[in-house]
C-alpha cells in the first residue's frame, strides 16, 4: 500500500460485478480475461461486455466459451471472443500473444489452480502451480507490454488470493526442487508472486500509462475447489452429510467474486491507482502474513525489493526455458 490514504468505495463485499459498472460506458475497450470460461471469470467477461468492452476469453478450451460468446453476439454494444491459451506453455503463451493485434485496454490475470496435489511439471520444467498462475501471467503481461502501451491508458489486474498471506515467496527454491513439495504452499507462494506482478509492473510501466493492481476475490464456490480431496473439504465445512458442496455463510456468488476484479479493470473510481491490492471492493489493510493471518494483504507481497527480485527472476528463468 502507498503512503497515501487506502483508497476507499461506496461497494460492500456483497455488490456484484455488474452493480461495479452501472452507468459506466466501456464502448471501444478491449480486455483480455484469461480464465474467462469459468468461475468468477465467466462473471467477469459478462460486466465487462456488458458495460460494452470486446472481452477475449483466453482459455484452454475456447468451446467452453460458447453459451458466453452467443450471449453477447446480438446487437448490443458488448461483444465477447474466445481464443486458445495454456498458461503453463509458453508455446501457446507466445502463440496467443503472436494473434494478438491492436491496442488492449486491460488485461485480467484471472485464470488459476489450486493445491494439485502432488508435484506436476509444466512442459518447461516448471512446478504447475507456479508456471501457471505466475509464470504464465508474467510472459503474457510481458508480451502484451506494446498492446497495452498502445491503448494510451491501460490496467492489468491480477487475481491473487488470501492463500497469499501463508507464505513469501521462496527465492531459494521456488520450484520445490529440494524441499519436500506441498500443494497450499506452492498454491499461497505462487499467489504472493501475483500481487508481486502487479506491483512490478506498477513500478515499470507507469509512463507507459499502464497500471496494475492486486485483489483477492473471497470465497467462491467454483471449479477452483476439484482438486481438494473429499477429506479437506470435510474439514472446510463445506461438505453435507450426502457429501453435495454447500455454500458457508460468507461465501459469496461468482456475481459478487468478480466485482473487485470488475472494479479495477474498469472503474472510473480506480483512474490511475497502481500497485495495491484489494479485497470486498476495497483497498486492503496491510499486515505481517503468515500462516496465522486471516485478513489482510502480507507486507512480504507488496514490497518492492521482492517484486523487483521476483521480475528478475521470472525473466531469467524464461530466458533459460
Ligand atoms: N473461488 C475462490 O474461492 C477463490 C478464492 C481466492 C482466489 N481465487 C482465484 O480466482 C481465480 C479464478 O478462480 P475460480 O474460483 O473462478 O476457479 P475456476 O472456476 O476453476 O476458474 C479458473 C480458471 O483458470 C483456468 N485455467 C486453469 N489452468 C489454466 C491454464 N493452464 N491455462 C489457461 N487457463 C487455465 C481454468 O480453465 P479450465 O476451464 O480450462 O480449467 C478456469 O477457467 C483464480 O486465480 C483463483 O486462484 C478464487
Amino acid at each position: 500500500m502507498s503512503d497515501e490514504t487506502p483508497l476507499t468505495t461506496p461497494f460492500t463485499a456483497r455488490t456484484t460485478a455488474a452493480e461495479i459498472l452501472d452507468g459506466v460506458d466501456l464502448t471501444g475497450r478491449r480486455m483480455i480475461v484469461t480464465g474467462g470460461a469459468s468461475g468468477i471469470g465467466v462473471e467477469t467477461v459478462r460486466a465487462l461486455a456488458g458495460a460494452g468492452a470486446e472481452v477475449t476469453v483466453a482459455t484452454r478450451n475456447p468451446a467452453g466459451a460458447d453459451e458466453l460468446v452467443a450471449e453477447f453476439a446480438g446487437p448490443g454494444p458488448g461483444v465477447v471472443r474466445a481464443a486458445a491459451l495454456d498458461l503453463a506453455d509458453l508455446a501457446s503463451v507466445d502463440a496467443f500473444i503472436e494473434g494478438w493485434d491492436g491496442p488492449l485496454h486491460a488485461l485480467v490475470a484471472n485464470a488459476g489452480i489450486m493445491a494439485i496435489p502432488t508435484r506436476q511439471l509444466t512442459p518447461q520444467g516448471w512446478e504447475l502451480q507456479l508456471g501457471t498462475n505466475y509464470l504464465g501471467h508474467f510472459a503474457l503481461a510481458r508480451g502484451l507490454h506494446d498492446s497495452l502501451r498502445a491503448a494510451g491508458s491501460a490496467r492489468v489486474v491480477v487475481v491473487s488470493s488470501g492463500a497469499h498471506r501463508r507464505e513469501p515467496f521462496d527465492f531459494d527454491d521456488p520450484q520445490f526442487a529440494r524441499q519436500p513439495y506441498d500443494p497450499w504452499s506452492a498454491y499461497g507462494r505462487s499467489k504472493t508472486a501475483d500481487v508481486l506482478l502487479a506491483v512490478g509492473i506498477a513500478r515499470r510501466w507507469a509512463a507507459d500509462g499502464i497500471v496494475a493492481n492486486a485483489l483477492n476475490p473471497g470465497f467462491i464456490n467454483t471449479n477452483l475447489q476439484r482438486h481438494m480431496t473429499e477429506e479437506t473439504l470435510r474439514s472446510f465445512g463445506v461438505l453435507d452429510e450426502a457429501g453435495n458442496r454447500i455454500d458457508l455463510p460468507y461465501y459469496k456468488t461468482p456475481a459478487q467474486g468478480a466485482a473487485t476484479t470488475v472494479l479495477l479493470a474498469a472503474s472510473p473510481l480506480l483512474e490511475g491507482i497502481t500497485g495495491r491490492y484489494f479485497t470486498d471492493n476495497q483497498e486492503t489493510e496491510v499486515v505481517a502474513g503468515g500462516p496465522e493471518a486471516t485478513h489482510g494483504v502480507a507486507a512480504h507481497a507488496l514490497d518492492p525489493a521482492n517484486a523487483d527480485r521476483l521480475w528478475a527472476y521470472a525473466e531469467q528463468t524464461l530466458t533459460s526455458r
